[in-house]
């Protein structure tokens, strides 16, 4: 699979649920409306889809969310796609997830073969965890980690920073990394679902935090590329890798090596736009693959060459678009 700009496709983010049992403020309004079930894909069907994006050259699969987790029966779907990794047809697959659910399912996760998380965690103070997503428990979280650290995966902490919410706590989730041996990228908030009405004025441009960071950690230049938009260095004093996702920054869209499938089958070319084509009937129609291989094909050819956040007259689009659907 390669777009019309030269990219080649190799790497699917499939959200497995809109659901979530938190409700961060970036993410989710309080009373979000989760999709009615009918409209979400099943796990054959997701199996299905997997397989036809393997076939197209797909090489690393992510199971995203809302929640992954909390969705009844995911280990079946893991452990298929562990199946597909065994059998030499995936290179990598992983998983990003909030960590509530994570102590339950870590030895599941690797035993189907995944050998990397990525967990979302903003703060370590329990009040300030509870603010950002109205109803965790950090405790429960940092217990996930601890499991999927002791059941041998490696645990990639992602935190969105947040002005006046967790900027003050980032300088101890860098130490708490290095004491725990987890990795760790500062995501900038992005202006879509619940965001811009929830948090507005809370952006935190990364080059501002990073000079901040710049005056307690020596972090030096790092080569490491994952093949996805984070730009790394490495924190000196505690020897682990520190990443910058700037979507608004710095753009990162020439790499990019992804396209994502939202949990109704929805084919999203770019996370900042419109446009996405609905793989269901292809799916649903046929119990061959051959249709859906081509329905992908004929999305791909709309993928776009950057998201446009920051041209004139940007509206982010509305809040069905908002993480938990597409996929983050
Ligand atoms: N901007 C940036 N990151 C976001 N996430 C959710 N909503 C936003 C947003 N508006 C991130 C979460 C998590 C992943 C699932 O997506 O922090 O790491
Ligand atoms: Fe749930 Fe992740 Fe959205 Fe938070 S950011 S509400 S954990 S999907």
């Amino acid at each position: 699979m390669i777009d019309p700009h030269g990219r080649a496709i190799t790497y699917l983010r499939l959200s497995v649920f809109d659901r979530c049992d938190l409700r961060c403020l970036y993410c989710m309004a309080e009373n979000t409306t989760f999709l009615p079930k009918a409209e979400v894909l099943s796990l054959e069907e997701m199996d299905r889809l997997a397989g036809a994006f393997i076939t197209l050259g797909v090489r690393k699969i992510r199971l995203t969310g809302g929640e992954p987790l909390v969705r009844r029966g995911i280990a079946t779907l893991i452990d298929r796609l562990g199946r597909k990794l065994a059998a030499g047809r995936l290179d990598e697959l992983t998983l990003t997830t909030n960590g509530t659910l994570l102590a339950r399912h870590a030895e599941a996760l690797a035993a189907a073969g995944m050998r990397r998380v990525n967990v979302s965690l903003d703060c370590l103070d329990p009040d300030l965890f509870h603010r950002i997503t109205r109803l965790g428990r950090v405790e429960t979280v940092l217990e996930g980690i601890r499991a999927a650290r002791a059941a041998g995966l490696a645990v990639k902490i992602n935190t969105v920073a947040l002005r006046g919410l967790n900027e003050g706590e980032i300088d101890r989730l860098i130490a708490w990394c290095g004491e725990t041996g987890c990795d760790m990228t500062l995501i900038e908030a992005m202006p879509l679902g619940d965001f811009p009405n929830a948090l507005r004025g809370r952006e935190l441009p990364l080059p501002e935090l990073r000079r901040r960071l710049e005056t307690r950690w020596s972090l030096r230049p790092s080569d490491h590329v994952s093949g996805g938009p984070a730009r790394y260095v490495e924190v000196a004093e505690t020897g682990r890798r520190l990443g910058f996702i700037t979507p608004l920054s710095g753009n990162f869209c020439d790499g990019c090596n992804r396209v994502r499938v939202s949990c109704t089958g929805a084919l999203n070319p770019c996370l900042g736009r419109e446009g996405a084509v609905d793989l269901r009937p292809a799916l649903r129609g046929s119990k061959s693959d051959l249709p859906v291989q081509q329905a992908i094909l004929a999305a791909l050819r709309h993928k776009p060459q950057g998201h446009d956040f920051l041209s004139a007259g940007y509206e982010p689009p509305p809040s069905r678009r908002s993480m938990n659907s597409i996929g983050g």
